[in-house]
This record gives C-alpha cells, structure tokens and sequence, in this order.
C-alpha cells in the first residue's frame, strides 16, 4: 500500500524567523503563503508549523494560553485559512504542532486549577509541600527545579520545562477529553497532521523515585514506563480523523522503535533524538562511529515495515548542522552542506528539512547576552557566570550551541534584514547573509539549494530511495558512512566523508567502476575521498 507521507519531503517553518509580510519584525502567516511558491520550486510536499497560537511567549509558543485562538504576532485566522486553502491548490499538506504536555501558566486552564475550580482542579499536576518544601529534587529540562510554588493554590506544580509551562495531568479524563476535543477542532481545519511535542513527557514516576542518574537526568519523566496507555488513547483520535503524526521523542531508543511507530504503534514517525543527543557543540571531537551507529540502528529497526523513520538534521532547538557536524568557513561550507544532505536525505524515511538548512544557513555570532532570545540559552549563561566563566566565554560557549543559530531571520537576499522583513527583526540577523541567502543559491547551479532539489527529485523518481532496502557497508575508514538501497529494479551506493581529512578505503576502489550519478566535487578522483566528498554510485 502507499502512504503519501512515506513519498513526501517536509520542510519545518518556524513563523517567527520565516518570512515578515507586514514589517513588524516578526515572521507571520501571510509570509509563509508568500514563499509557498518557493518551497515548490524545492519540491516540498508538506510543511509542519511550530506554534502559531495565542501565548506570552516566553517559550516561542511553545507556552500556549489559548489552542484554538491565532497569536496576533502571525496574524488571524482567516489568514490562516488563506493558507490552507493556497497550500491545497499547491498540493502543499499542512502539519501542525500539538503541545498537550504543558500549556502557558496563562491558559485559563491554569487560573481555574489554582482556584481549585472543581471543573478544572486536577487539570495539572498539583503536590502539597513536603516538611514546607519541594516533594522532591528532580531538575527541569530548562534548569531549576520542576516544582514551583503557586500561592493563590498553595501547593506546587508540576513543570517538565520553565515554570510558565506547567504540565497537564494526563491522569485526569476531564483534561484528556479537552485535549480530545481540541484536536478533533485542528482536524476539522483541513489539516493533515500534527507534530506532536515533548510527547515522550506526559507520564511521570513516583514522586519518591530518585532521579540523579548523570547520563539520563530526566529520566524520571522521560518515556516512563506506562506512557503507552496515554499514547494508544490518543493514537485512536488521530486514526479517526487520518491525521499524520509525528511524535517528538525523546528518551526513546531504537529497541523501542516498533512499538513507538510500527503498524500498531503511536505514531506514524518519531523525532529520536540518539544522533543529535552525541554532538553538542562545534568544537566536540567528532563521534563519527556513534552517528552512524545510531542512524544505522534506527534505520534497522525500521526495516521491513518494522516502523518508519522521521530523518532530521536540524530543528528549531538545534544549532545549525553545518557549524555542527560540517564546517562552515567559506572553502568548506557549500561542500559540508552538501555531504550532510546526501547522507540524509537518501537513507529511508521521511526527510525533514528545516528553514535555511537548503541554503546551508550557519551558526551566528552573538556578541552579548542581550542578543540572544531562548530562555534556556540565558539560563545558562548565568550558570557558566555563576561557575566563574568571564562573560567572553560563557558567550563563546552559549553561541555554539545555542537553539537561537536555528532561529536567526531566513537569508533571503543580502540587504541589511535579509529580505526577511523591512524592519530590524526580533533576533538578530546572521552576519553573512551576503554570501548566504536563497538569491545566490538559486543563481547558483551548484549550489547547496540546488543539490537538495536534485536530491528530491532522486527521491520521487526513484522509489528505491523510498522504500528500497537499506544496507549499512562497513568500511575501515571511520569517518566514511556508506550506505546501499536496493530493490530489484535498481542498486544504489552512497559514501559520504563526514571529515576534512582526506580517506582512502577498499570498498571505494570497488565502487570506482559504476556510474557516478551525483557528487558534490565537479571533478572526479578515483583514489580516495577528499574533504567531505560525497558521492552516489548506481551499482551495475
Ligand atoms: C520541544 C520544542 C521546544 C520547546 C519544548 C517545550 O522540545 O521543540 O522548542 O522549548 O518542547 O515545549
Ligand atoms: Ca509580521
């Protein structure tokens, strides 16, 4: 059988940064409709959204006061509307973010459960002070204890994240069938899906369960033993409407992937997070064996229907892949992109291309603690003060990994906001938007944008590349990730040097004799691979 969502390419859109129609400095609804056009020409088939509802923002969104209501920042729900129905002439599905582990401390939700409404009191997770303290010394994900004390209430609460996203208490039915209620709202939308956030949190362990293990410190409410239920429920509302999902996941391991996303499972695809979790910073030495170990692992135990695999290297919440994993000064940059989108975007699954990712859009530079947005980030830095770091380098530590290089305005041409707005933006544009910006990569026949577009169209034309068998090829040389899809009608090979260093290995001497199909060096070296050379073999 074919499912549309196993052929289709996504493209994550974060609003805020995307497109500003009307100037404000803020990425709005009716610039995404604008650049709709754009992402054809790329030959996206869907987009998934992050949060567009009405919220403070102190999390981006990700703190929603009201689900069913359009934040003014992007605009109304008539655009929104209008966005649908220009995608749907355009063939462009829409996929939207769904926050059902937490909402905003200003959801009215919140104001009735700490006025202990009856109607809404065991909306979120309320605890009474143990010896006039905290029940307990578990950490939030965003630093700081997960409890916080409500006064009006007079009890703790329960927050995953910061202490204005208080978590929902999917213990209580009352609040499931509101969540249930609002879904069934967005399906009838015209929507096509949901990517569905932080899922992996909604169940916790006994409050009395210690939670200091260093490797997995939020163990304790992370894939807890249990969640299944939760997750089987809900998976029955999304079947109902035929909606596509796609859960954020984190905790969850390879060996979980049948029951996470296999025929029965809660998901259609999940966010893992096992090859983005080993490289943090740009300046870690780099785990070529693990990545590739992990990619590999997901990749089996999606086979054979097993499950099927959401293939990311970027996000909102990741710094961007190039400074990453590539190297992004100006000799290496076109090149790096290249090979990571090779390597990606050919493996089996769904791709996800997050915004500027087709450019090779990089890391920025921030140059004080005033530039920087994401409360993590701040959090942070203050910590690295704290420790007696100068403000030098905790700014040097924070810029290389902070989620804010994914959230500068997209480069669209090179004037002074990046044809991103008319108007200084929210967050401060990368400084090298004149050498990177969609214009010159459109110009440009070898350009990054260009190889991601040859790449697509491999995808469609080729159904060995959707659901063709995945072959992992060991080979001596530890920065090389060669891979094979096969079915019966084509074979195909890829190698891809994850390094700058130059590699030579046996399997590349056997490769040499097949036709080379794609590669991002324009002349041809028989003996080894140069610096993040990659290259698509056909077998014969
Ligand atoms: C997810 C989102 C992230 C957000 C967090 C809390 O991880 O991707 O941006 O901060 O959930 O909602
Ligand atoms: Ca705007």
């Amino acid at each position: 059988m074919r499912t549309w969502w196993k052929e289709a390419v996504g493209y994550q859109i974060y609003p805020r940064s995307f497109k500003d129609s009307n100037n404000d400095g803020i990425g709005d609804i009716n610039g995404i409709r604008e650049k709709l056009g754009y992402l054809k020409e790329l030959g996206i088939d869907f987009i998934w959204i992050t949060p567009i509802y009405a919220s403070p923002n102190f999390d981006n969104g990700y703190d929603i006061s009201d689900y069913c209501a359009i934040s003014s920042d992007f605009g109304t729900m008539e655009e929104f509307k209008e966005l649908v129905n220009e995608a749907k002439r355009l063939e462009i599905k829409i996929i939207m973010d769904l926050v059902i582990n937490h909402t905003s401390n200003q959801h009215n939700w919140f104001e009735k459960s700490r006025q202990k409404d009856p109607n809404y009191r065991d909306f979120y997770i309320w605890h009474e002070p143990v010896n006039g303290k905290e029940p307990n010394d578990w950490q939030s994900i965003f630093g700081g204890s997960v409890w916080t004390y409500d006064k009006v209430r007079e009890e703790y609460y329960f927050h995953t994240f910061a202490k204005e996203q208080p978590d929902l208490n999917w213990d209580s039915p009352a609040m499931k069938n509101k969540i249930v209620e609002m879904i069934e709202w967005w399906a009838n939308q015209g929507i096509d899906g949901f990517r569905i956030d932080a899922i992996s949190h909604i169940k916790k362990e006994k409050w009395d369960q210690p939670n200091n293990d260093p490797k997995r410190p939020f163990k304790a409410f992370q894939n807890v033993e249990g969640i299944g239920e939760y997750l089987t429920e809900l998976n029955t509302i999304f079947k109902k409407h035929n909606l596509m999902t796609v859960g954020e996941a984190s905790g969850v391991t390879a060996e979980e992937a049948e029951v996470w996303v296999g025929k029965d499972g809660y998901f259609n695809m999940i966010f893992e997070f096992e090859h983005t979790g080993l490289w943090r910073t740009a300046n870690d030495e780099q785990p070529f064996k693990q990545f590739k170990e992990a990619l590999v692992r997901w990749q089996e135990a999606c086979a054979n229907d097993k499950g099927w695999n959401a293939l990311y290297m970027e996000n909102h919440d990741l710094p961007r892949s190039i400074s990453v994993y590539g190297d992004d000064s100006s000799v290496y940059r076109t090149i790096s992109g290249k090979a990571l989108a090779m390597a990606f975007m050919l493996l089996q699954g769904t791709p996800f291309i997050y915004q500027g990712q087709e450019i090779g859009m990089t890391n920025t530079t921030f140059d004080s603690i005033d530039e920087v947005n994401a409360t993590d980030t701040i959090y942070m830095y203050h910590q690295l003060i704290t420790n007696g770091y100068s403000e030098t380098q905790a700014l040097e530590q924070i810029s290389a990994v902070t989620r804010d290089n994914a959230r500068t305005p997209m480069q669209w041409d090179g004037s002074e906001f990046a044809g991103f707005s008319e108007t200084k933006p929210w967050l401060k544009v990368n400084q090298n938007k004149g050498s990177v910006n969609v214009k010159l990569e459109q110009e440009d026949a070898n350009s990054i944008f260009n190889f991601y577009k040859q790449l697509i169209q491999l995808r469609k034309n080729h159904p060995v590349f959707v659901s063709g068998e995945f072959r992992y090829v060991e080979t001596e040389a530890e920065p090389v990730f060669h891979y094979e899809r096969r079915n019966e009608q084509e074979q195909y090979a890829i190698v891809v040097n994850l390094s700058k260093e130059e590699q030579a290995f046996v399997s590349l001497d056997e490769l040499t004799d097949n036709k080379l199909v794609l590669s991002n060096y324009l002349d041809y070296d028989f003996s080894k691979l140069r610096p993040f050379e990659a290259r698509l073999y056909k077998l014969s």
